[in-house]
């Protein structure tokens, strides 16, 4: 069964604009695409989302690295990141909504990296030829909103971090099939109806080929299951 998974990086709910915006495209691709398409839904900033990656979790992960065995402590805090990764690896297609903070990311988006974002898991490494990404074959749309920042903007209107950041990063996990949309500014603007329906429009677009990809998946799943 195609699985989307969305992670929600806005906390503002009913208030989020990007939230909207990823509500508007998921129905889209459920419109558009086969009719078992299992969404689930992480959000990031619901209580107890997310275990700790402090002190503990960052000593298992060096130990992993330098190949040097984890404390009873240490294995627990990995076992707890596993999980996350678990879910994460587990779909076949993302849908994060991302608003920017301080020019980048939410924190706990940044949080929610860091625990995924392992080697053996979601990277590789050689120490000749560097990174690779190992989460092949997976599909993102990345949906990213700002108050006041909008490309082109003077400098003192900020900078943007964030989705550079996320594009990066999405580059190095392996997931390259990724399409990025931008609602901004969402604050500082005159016309805001007007500049989400532009959005939403885009997404009704996008949405299309994603839903046609999880369509084509299905079948091969299907194929594989009968095999
Ligand atoms: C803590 C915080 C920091 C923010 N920092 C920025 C910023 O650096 N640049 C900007 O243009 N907007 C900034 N904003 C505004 C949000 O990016 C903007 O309102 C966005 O639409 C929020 O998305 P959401 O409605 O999905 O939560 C910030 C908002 C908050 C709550």
């Amino acid at each position: 069964m195609p699985t989307i998974l969305h992670i929600n990086a806005s906390p503002r709910y009913a208030n989020s604009e990007s939230l909207r915006l990823a509500w508007h495209f998921i129905d889209a691709v459920q419109v558009a695409g086969p009719e078992n398409i299992e969404l689930r839904t992480l959000d990031l900033f619901d209580d107890g989302a997310l275990p700790d990656f402090g002190r503990t979790a960052a000593a298992a992960k060096m130990a992993v690295f330098s190949g040097g065995e984890q404390t009873p402590e240490q294995i627990t805090a990995w076992e707890s990141a596993r999980d996350v990764f678990d879910q994460f690896a587990a779909a076949d297609a993302y849908v994060f909504n991302i608003p920017m903070w301080n020019a980048g990311v939410p924190y706990v988006l940044k949080q929610w990296i860091d625990i995924v974002t392992q080697p053996g898991w979601s990277f590789g490494f050689d120490p000749e030829k560097g990174y690779r990404g190992l989460m092949e074959g997976k599909q993102a749309l990345a949906i990213h909103t700002s108050g006041v920042y909008a490309p082109g903007v003077p400098a003192a209107f900020g900078s943007d971090f964030s989705s550079t950041f996320f594009a990066d990063w999405l580059n190095f996990v392996g997931i390259e099939d990724a399409t990025h949309v931008r609602f901004a500014p969402t604050v500082l603007n005159g016309d805001v109806d007007g500049t989400r329906k532009v959005v939403e429009a885009g997404l009704s677009e996008s949405a299309i080929g994603f839903a046609g990809k999880l369509s084509a998946l299905g079948t091969l799943q299907l194929v594989n299951d009968r095999a």
